[in-house]
């Protein structure tokens, strides 16, 4: 039999995988199921390696529960993805409230992606998260109002040092069709390539509703890898308004086949990552009221037409 990871390789990516989360990992069921590498051939964890977890005071780093991701996918023999260094969101106070001036905020970055991307080694990393708003301009955190653009270069090179074998990942959403959030996030690789910044890659999260998979998907990958980096699609899932009927599960099956397809249509895209596997545990019920059934398990673990989808699309 087949599996996502399989037929992923099969189409020449080099990765099928899903982000997970701490809490979830209790769940024998839904581990035995995460680890089946013949689905999942890499993992990503959902906030255990973000920093309120990873340096909850200055310079104190705890990575435990980061590492119970990491050895789960050291065990299953899967790929890992660092989640990540630089985001507005999910910031301990002391970052947040700190009032740091620019030299002093730019040494903390420097500190926390080195120790971070030198702690798991030989990974691929979303060193920034998130850096733009819809509209293509900068998005406001204390990183921005305190250094400017400069934050960006200064966790690059952070990261590039502490770990050469790295995968340097910039990671957004709504840069999934062309427009004024992808130009700039063109423009932005453009500007670290001539400053000679490390920059290897750009992650699409992908956070889609059904029926709306923007009809530039592939030309958007295309002009991203036409940059000389590589794309992955880093948090795919499709969410609906509940409940879900036949007929939208088969429209999120066709959605999830056309992102798959986009991606396996241009070389230069490597890897396809599910925001978890299954609906049990999606982010999407909590944050969009009345909308979910985004992934391609059902909350009881159950396979969805839209597993049949992501087949078709690597087939
Ligand atoms: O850790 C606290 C816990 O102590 C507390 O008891 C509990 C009560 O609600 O909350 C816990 O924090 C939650 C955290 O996940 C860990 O479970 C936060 O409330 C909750 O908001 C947070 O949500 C995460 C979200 O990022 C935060 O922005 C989601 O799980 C996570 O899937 C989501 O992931 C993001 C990516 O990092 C970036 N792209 C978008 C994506 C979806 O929002």
């Amino acid at each position: 039999a087949s599996g996502l990871a399989v037929a992923a390789k099969a189409a020449g990516l080099k990765y099928f995988g899903s982000a997970t989360d701490n809490p979830e990992l209790t769940d024998t069921t839904y581990v035995a199921q995460l680890s089946n590498t013949k689905d999942f051939g890499q993992i990503t964890p959902g906030n255990s390696m973000k920093w309120d977890a990873t340096e909850p005071t200055r310079g104190t780093f705890t990575f435990t529960q980061g590492d119970v991701v990491a050895s789960l996918a050291q065990k299953n023999g899967q790929l890992l993805r660092g989640h990540n260094c630089v985001w507005y969101n999910q910031l301990p106070s002391w970052v947040t409230s700190g009032n740091f001036d620019n030299a002093t905020l730019t040494s903390i970055i420097q500190n926390h992606c080195s120790t971070l991307v030198g702690h798991y080694k030989g990974q691929i990393w979303d060193v920034i998260n998130e850096p733009f708003n819809d509209d293509g301009t900068w998005r406001t955190s204390v990183f921005y109002t305190t250094t400017g653009q400069s934050y960006v270069a200064t966790a690059l090179r952070a990261a590039r040092a502490a770990d050469p074998a790295a995968k340097l990942y910039i990671n957004d959403y709504n840069i999934e069709g062309t427009g004024a959030k992808s130009t700039a996030m063109v423009n932005l690789v453009k500007s670290l390539k001539a400053q000679g910044v490390p920059i290897d890659g750009i992650g699409i999260q992908a956070h889609l509703i059904v029926g709306q998979v923007p009809s530039t998907l592939q030309a958007n990958i295309q002009q991203f890898t036409a940059l000389g980096v590589e794309v992955a699609i880093t948090e795919l899932d499709i969410r609906m308004t509940l409940p879900s009927t036949d007929a939208l599960l088969a429209q999120q099956k066709k959605d999830y086949q056309t992102v798959v397809a986009a991606c396996k249509a241009v070389s230069g895209c490597i890897g396809v990552t599910i925001w978890d596997y299954t609906d049990k545990y999606s982010w999407v019920p909590s944050t969009f009221s009345g909308q979910g059934a985004a992934l391609p398990w059902d909350a009881n673990l159950v396979k969805k037409p839209a597993y049949d989808g992501i087949l078709a699309g690597f087939a």
